[in-house]
């Protein structure tokens, strides 16, 4: 991904992200560069993971995401809105790299992406470490001392404490096991882990 083809992306969505879910755009900024971070220890192409690391979370800014604030911790995954704005953000990445006169095939595995980043146990499946990387980075930035603001951002500064918290916690511990394949990715979330308190 060159320079000009960034810059034009940015251009794009950012002003979207802003109009979507509070933090959203802060969120993408830190996990483009965590892959970017990835990527220097890992293989992957950054023609698609910084595209899709980018694009992934755009669904949000179109899709009715009460439910999915409504529901706890470990039943999020089941709302209508956490599948809808995987689907919708997947078309909506098409829409705007084809404006970018972006290649054909990078489109379509970048989509293929989007489409399913929040199951990272399908993504894992497909054995792409462009895939993976996007997963993995999205999932390290629910670590360290900035998953805790952008979980108080997205959920109420209320939520950071009792039974809510503490299921989330669960999940990130969880997580350590399930979310994260690479060398660098676990080596990093254990790291991140840590400094959030995840084992106090
Ligand atoms: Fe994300």
């Amino acid at each position: 991904m060159d320079a000009a083809f960034e810059k034009r992306l940015i251009t794009k969505i950012e002003p979207m992200y802003k109009n979507g879910r509070e933090g959203d755009w802060d969120h993408i900024l830190r996990t483009v560069d965590l892959c970017r971070y990835l990527m220097a220890h890992e293989n992957g192409d950054p023609g698609i993971v910084l595209p899709a690391a980018y694009l992934h979370d755009l669904g949000w800014a179109i899709v009715d995401y009460a439910d999915f604030n409504a529901a706890t911790p470990g039943v999020k995954t089941k709302t209508t809105s956490f599948l809808k704005h995987m689907e919708q953000g997947a078309i909506l990445a098409g829409k705007i790299l084809k404006e970018l006169s972006y290649g054909e095939a990078e489109t379509r595995e970048i989509q293929s992406i989007i489409k399913i980043h929040d199951l990272p146990e399908k993504i894992f499946k497909m054995n792409k470490i462009n895939a993976t990387l996007v997963v993995e980075a999205d999932r390290l930035d629910r670590y360290g001392k900035t998953g805790i603001r952008r979980f108080k951002t997205m959920f109420g500064k209320e939520k950071i404490s009792g039974p809510y918290w503490e299921e989330a916690k669960k999940m990130r511990r969880e997580g350590l096991g399930t979310w994260f394949i690479t060398p660098t990715a676990r080596l990093l979330a254990k790291k991140l882990a840590t400094e959030m308190g995840l084992f106090d």
